[in-house]
């Protein structure tokens, strides 16, 4: 993978240092700017002494730069390669980037639709790649595939952004996801996975959280949200902000729940399976 030289704020309030970056692929509408100059501002030492408007650790900081477009991303068009530009960049914005193991689940589907309408971005997510058109279409920003090595994946995840992250939602929970998700977590952040927590106890540090997440809405510590997304749901759901899993029903009431359950069991992709009890001989 590519890289290039960064100034890294490298914790709250901590020291500025000298490392490495990757260099970020642009994603469609996105340009790649080779930065020229960089003005300083007295925002660059407020943020540094007091910890103040930068939340992702480690930062690169700036908040005016200048340089030549060196990359279009798919669909660019208002800029030309080698043009010069000016641009203050998103650094403190509001939006959290995000990762979503097993996008292409039902509960994956679920996630990245309410991340997206909570303001998450980037979401990326990883699902067999036959499921990536209806997975952007929920709102995933990227969608890896998720048959590449945890090596693999991390390398492409580390190609779309530089930082590490705050938050990761494991929907697919499996040994391997849990582990790429630690490493992937930046100090101070969680990972919340379906599955009891598989992080390798050697990996686990202090300042980096996983947990087991349990999404019953009816236990007491998820009450209050339940309440809140079900009170919403069906106005979601009939403006088509969030939309409902592809549906496949089995054939012969609770009968036909045995075999659909072994089917489950071996593996759906992106689908809901559902009996219709009324149908049962
Ligand atoms: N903790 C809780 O409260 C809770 C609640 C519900 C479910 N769960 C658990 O959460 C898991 C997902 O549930 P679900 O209802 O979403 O299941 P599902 O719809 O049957 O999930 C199937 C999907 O998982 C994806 N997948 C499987 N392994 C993956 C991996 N290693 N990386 C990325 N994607 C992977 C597949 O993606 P592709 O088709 O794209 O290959 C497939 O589409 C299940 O294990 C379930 O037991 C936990």
């Amino acid at each position: 993978m590519p890289e290039q030289k960064a100034l890294y704020l490298a914790e709250k309030q901590g020291a500025f240092a000298l490392g490495t970056a990757p260099i970020y692929k642009p994603g469609p509408g996105e340009i790649l700017i080779r930065v020229e100059s960089v003005g300083l501002s007295p925002g660059d030492w407020v943020i540094q002494d007091l910890g103040v408007l930068v939340e992702t650790y480690p930062a690169i900081l700036g908040f005016d730069l200048a340089g030549t477009v060196e990359e279009l991303g798919e669909g660019a068009t208002r800029f030309k390669k080698g043009e010069r530009v000016y641009v203050i960049p998103h650094l403190t914005r509001n939006f959290i980037q995000l990762v979503v193991f097993g996008g292409a689940g039902s509960v994956g589907q679920a996630a990245i639709q309410l991340l997206k309408l909570s303001g998450f971005d980037p979401i990326i997510t990883t699902a067999s790649l036959r499921n990536a058109d209806w997975l952007r279409h929920l709102g995933a920003t990227h969608v890896l595939d998720r048959n590449l090595s945890p090596e693999e994946l991390h390398a492409e995840i580390r190609n779309i952004t530089p930082e590490y992250f705050t938050t990761i939602f494991d929907a697919a929970g499996a040994l391997e996801t849990q582990n790429l998700g630690y490493d992937l977590l930046a100090s101070g952040g969680t990972m919340a996975a379906v599955h009891p927590d598989a992080v390798k106890p050697e990996k686990k540090v202090e300042d980096k959280k996983s947990f087991f997440m349990f999404a019953d809405p009816n236990i007491p510590q998820n009450r209050k949200l339940g309440n809140s997304l079900f009170a919403n749901l069906t106005e979601l759901l009939e403006n088509r902000d969030f939309k409902p899993n592809h549906v496949e029903v089995v054939p012969n009431g609770l009968e036909g729940i045995i075999p659909a359950l072994e089917r489950l069991k071996s593996g759906v992709s992106c689908v809901k399976l559902v009996a219709h009890p009324q149908e049962s001989a």
